[in-house]
C-alpha cells in the first residue's frame, strides 16, 4: 500500500495513520470524501483486517462507500448508526481557529450532515491546506437545479455587501456537463480570493432559496492533523477559550 509513494501522499498517508490511531473498538464513524481520506479508509481497513477492530462507518459518498466496502469495512446508514463517535475528513482549506471550506470534491452536503452528527470531527490534510485566511479555495456551494441561475444571482447580489477579495461564481462543470452530486443537485464554485467573514457568509448564504449548503464548515471541527512529505505530522486543536469562543492551540 506504501511502495514509491509520491512526496504528497507521504504527507496524507502520515495524516491518516495518525487520525485511524485515534480510532477505538465499538466506534460509529464518519468516513470523509477526497484522496486525503481515501488513505484514512485504507488505514482503516488494515486495522480491521489485521486487529479486528469492531467498527461502522458511514460513508459521505458513493465513492467512499465503495473503498470502503473494498476494504473490508462495514458500511451503515446515519439513520442506522444515529449518532457518530468520530468523523475523519480532509479539507480543502483550514485557517487557525479551524474553520475548513470543503467541497472541492463535490460532497460537501453529506460531509456536513455527517460531521455535524459527530461527537468529534479530525481533519487531515497537508500542510498547504493551511491558510491565513479563508477563500483562496473557490468556496463550494451546493444548490437545487431548478431555478439555479436565479439562485446564483441572488448570490451574486449577497456577495455585494461581503469583504471579499473577487466575486466569480462558476457553474462546475465535469466532461463539459454540469457536474452532478450524489444528492442531484449542482455546486456553484465562489471564487472569493479572501474571505473575511466566513462565519457570517455561511449564514447568509444557506439563507438564499435553492441554495441546499455551503462549504463553509465553522465550529465543526476538533483536530487538524497535517501531514508532512517527510511523514511527520503536527497535531492542530480545537480548545475552548473562558469567554465559550473556540480557538486553536
Ligand atoms: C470532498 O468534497 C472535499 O470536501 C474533500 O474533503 C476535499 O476536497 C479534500 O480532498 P483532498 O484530500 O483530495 O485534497
Amino acid at each position: 500500500m506504501t511502495d514509491n509513494l509520491s512526496p504528497a501522499d507521504t504527507a496524507k498517508l502520515a495524516a491518516a495513520e495518525r487520525a485511524v490511531s485515534f480510532v477505538q473498538d465499538g466506534m460509529r464513524l464518519g468516513l470523509g470524501t477526497g484522496s486525503t481520506a481515501a488513505w484514512m479508509v485504507r488505514c482503516l481497513g488494515r486495522r480491521v483486517r489485521d486487529e479486528g477492530l469492531q467498527i461502522v462507518g458511514v460513508p459521505t459518498s458513493e465513492h467512499t462507500a465503495v473503498l470502503a466496502r473494498a476494504e473490508g469495512i462495514e458500511i451503515v446508514t446515519l439513520e442506522e448508526a444515529g449518532w457518530l463517535d468520530l468523523t475523519i475528513d480532509g479539507a480543502d482549506e483550514f485557517d487557525g481557529d479551524l474553520n475548513l471550506i470543503k467541497g472541492g470534491g463535490g460532497a460537501l452536503l453529506r460531509e456536513k450532515i455527517v460531521a455535524s452528527a459527530s461527537d468529534r470531527m479530525i481533519v487531515i490534510a497537508d500542510a498547504g491546506k493551511h491558510v491565513a485566511q479563508l477563500g483562496d479555495f473557490p468556496l463550494p456551494v451546493e444548490v437545487i437545479r431548478f431555478g439555479w441561475q436565479s439562485t446564483r444571482d441572488q448570490i451574486a447580489e449577497l456577495l455585494e455587501e461581503f469583504d471579499v477579495a473577487r466575486r466569480e461564481i462558476t457553474l462546475r462543470l465535469r466532461d463539459d456537463v454540469p457536474f452532478v452530486t450524489d444528492e442531484g443537485n449542482y455546486i456553484l464554485d465562489l471564487e472569493l480570493g479572501q474571505i473575511a467573514d466566513p462565519r457570517h457568509l455561511a449564514l447568509l448564504l444557506n439563507q438564499i432559496p435553492g441554495t441546499v449548503e455551503n462549504g463553509l464548515f465553522i465550529d465543526l471541527c476538533d483536530l487538524a492533523i497535517v501531514g508532512h512529505v517527510d511523514g511527520n505530522v503536527t497535531l492542530v486543536e480545537r480548545t475552548e477559550d473562558d469567554d465559550g469562543f473556540d480557538n486553536a492551540v
